[in-house]
């Protein structure tokens, strides 16, 4: 018997139209263009318009919508969905199961993944293992973030707010038996000793009691971090767990048609390439546009290179991802 492996067939994203550029970030906090543009490359990020109920799920039904049509197929051919969130849209059930609503889904597996800005690579993996094992056929991915209704806009959270956009990205995954174009491997990690690095300590069931005052007047709603540490690791690890991707295949940079890193910080993902020794060329980034979109921003850079013409049917494709946890990770692919 013919060996099992999967593959993305379908691919799909979607922003919110509100463009909020660096300068009218400028208007709630001490921040500047010019500050912004040089430590991270973002220029403007995408957010949901001021006060509309819109979830993480509501942006992920888009992407899910395009990336079935994408793979030419109807809603009720999907066996199973897995959503990949850092901001659900509440805090139970997880927001997949809201996404099954939408897409008017019936009763079949649905699974939250909450590794943060390695989770679509954490999804990537684990629908490959599903469809491996037989437990399902076709696979329906989504990471989607609606960040803008849970950042600090005072001065106070300008180190973390800047970075942050709502977008989602979606892939079909579907069973394949063509060695060609599949995926090859995935590498994954955590490292819970960091976990407090980039976190958000408020409104938890650890906490007594779970929401104070004093946490509203402290900011512990909102997202913290210590942004030089994340920087080092991701440095470290983004370009370690690639190199290790590469070997598992007896592959080397030369062999990369297309390298899609998360997109933390543009130059986070430029002293990777040089880490690396990758073309310019071969890589793809979209930060300058869309800021930090977590676990959105790698099928959202995906999208983007094949309708540019960077991606192509038996591509090799490495998507390497670092996050909060702090978790890192890297996917191999024949696309
Ligand atoms: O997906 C994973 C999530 N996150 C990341 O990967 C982020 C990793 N870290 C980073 O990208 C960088 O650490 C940042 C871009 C967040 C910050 O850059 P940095 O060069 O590490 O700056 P810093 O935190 O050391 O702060 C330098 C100065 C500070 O002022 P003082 O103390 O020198 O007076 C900050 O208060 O910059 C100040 N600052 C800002 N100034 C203007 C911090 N944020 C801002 C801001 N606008 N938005």
């Amino acid at each position: 018997m013919a060996e099992r492996f999967s593959r993305i067939v379908g691919l799909g994203s979607y922003v919110p139209d509100r463009v909020v550029t660096n300068h009218d970030l400028g208007e709630w906090m001490d921040t500047s263009d010019e500050w912004i543009v040089e430590r991270t490359g973002i220029h403007e990020r995408r957010w949901v318009d001021e006060g509309a109920r819109i979830g993480s799920s509501d942006l992920g039904v888009e992407a899910a919508r395009r990336a079935l049509d994408d793979a030419g197929l109807d809603v009720g051919d999907v066996d199973m969905i897995i959503f990949a969130t850092l901001s659900p849209d509440h805090q139970f059930p997880g927001t997949g199961v809201f996404l099954q609503q939408k897409l008017g889904l019936g009763p079949r597996p649905v699974l939250d993944i909450r590794q943060q800005c390695t989770g679509f690579v954490y999804g990537l993996a684990t629908a490959d293992a599903y469809i491996r094992t037989g437990m399902a056929e076709r696979v329906l991915l989504v990471g989607a973030e609606v960040h803008s209704t849970g950042l600090d806009r005072s001065t106070r959270g300008r180190d973390v707010t800047v970075l942050f956009g709502d977008g989602a990205g979606a892939a079909v995954v579907a069973a394949t038996d063509d060695p060609a174009r599949r995926l090859l491997s995935a590498h994954l990690y955590a490292d819970g000793r960091f976990a407090k690095d980039l976190w958000l300590d408020g409104m938890c069931a650890a906490r007594r009691p779970p929401l104070s005052v004093e946490d509203l007047e402290q900011g512990r709603l909102y997202p913290r971090m210590n942004g030089r540490k994340v920087f080092k690791h991701a440095v470290t690890r983004m370009p370690e767990v690639a190199r290790e991707a590469l070997a598992a295949h007896g592959c080397g940079v030369e062999d990369i048609d297309l390298l899609v890193c998360h997109q933390a910080n543009l130059r986070i993902n430029e002293l990777v390439q040089q880490a690396l020794g990758i073309p310019p060329e071969k890589v793809h980034n979209n930060i300058q546009r869309y800021g930090n979109t977590t676990a959105a921003s790698i099928p959202l850079c995906l999208d983007e290179a094949r309708r540019e013409g960077k991606l192509h049917p038996g591509d090799l494709v490495l998507l390497v991802a670092f996050g909060a946890g702090f978790t890192w990770g890297a996917v191999l692919l024949r696309f």
